[in-house]
């Protein structure tokens, strides 16, 4: 059984409909990649998944459960983390605070364990948060998502308008995180995301349009280039 399996959802943001029928699914211990352009239905695919924008019809399902009916709170508690796109953080808090919060629910990740994935972390530990660069802050918010008892990690985004380093850690950290976590990451840099996912979605106007085992893909594939900003 598939960890989670997005069947069929519709989703709208009021009147206007921003998912048609999307359906995807995610296995155990799999890293599966949602590639398209601005305004495909990324961001609101995570979005219905973690419930903070609800499918009007279909089912998302978390380890065989229905989640329909349940609340964002709900969802987190069964093992969702969630990093969204804006890296919100407490800017008055230092890194270990913003990390001690959700340590606090329990789970199998520690602080140091985070640190241990970005060691520089650690050396900024009593850093106010707002003093960080963004390549900083993103770490952070990764970090903070693995705390807490998250399962399944989605990541929206996480290398956007960072430095070429930067990236690489991120990339780094994803590939540490394979074995012991399961991720569905939001991504236009078509190049990581096909180092880093078993499996990819290509979105276009709301809709899935080509599946697919990231080994079968090149960056240049003609699906690729019709349907994301290579
Ligand atoms: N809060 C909102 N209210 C109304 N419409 C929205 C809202 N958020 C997104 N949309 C619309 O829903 C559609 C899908 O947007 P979404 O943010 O999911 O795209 P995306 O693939 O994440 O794009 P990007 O790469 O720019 O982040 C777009 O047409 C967008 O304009
Ligand atoms: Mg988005």
């Amino acid at each position: 059984m598939a960890l989670l399996d997005v069947e069929e959802v519709n989703t709208f943001y009021g009147q206007s409909q921003a998912l048609y029928d999307v359906s995807l699914s995610v296995e155990r211990g799999e890293v599966v990649t949602l590639l398209g352009r601005n305004g495909a239905g990324k961001t609101t695919t995570l979005r219905t998944i973690t419930g903070i924008t609800p499918a009007a019809s279909g089912v998302v399902r978390y380890d065989g459960e229905d989640f329909t009916g349940l609340s964002t709170y709900e969802r987190i508690q069964r093992g969702l983390g969630y990093v969204p796109e804006d890296r919100q953080v407490w800017p008055q808090l230092t890194v270990a605070e913003n990390l001690q919060v959700p340590a606090g629910r329990g789970g199998d990740w520690t602080v140091e364990d985070a640190y241990d994935l970005f060691p520089a972390l650690a050396d900024l530990a009593d850093t106010e948060t707002g003093d960080l660069s963004g390549g900083e802050q993103q770490m952070l918010v990764v970090a903070r998502g693995l705390l807490g008892g998250t399962r399944l990690l989605l990541l929206d985004e996480p290398s956007e308008g960072l430095a070429p380093q930067i990236v690489a850690d991120v990339r780094d950290a994803i590939v540490e995180l394979k074995d012991d976590l399961t991720i569905v990451l939001v991504e236009q840099n078509v190049r990581l995301a096909l180092e880093v996912a078993d499996r990819v979605y290509v979105l276009a106007n709301g809709r899935v349009v080509h599946e697919d085992d990231a080994d079968g893909l090149e960056p240049d594939d003609p699906t690729l280039r019709e349907h994301v900003a290579v």
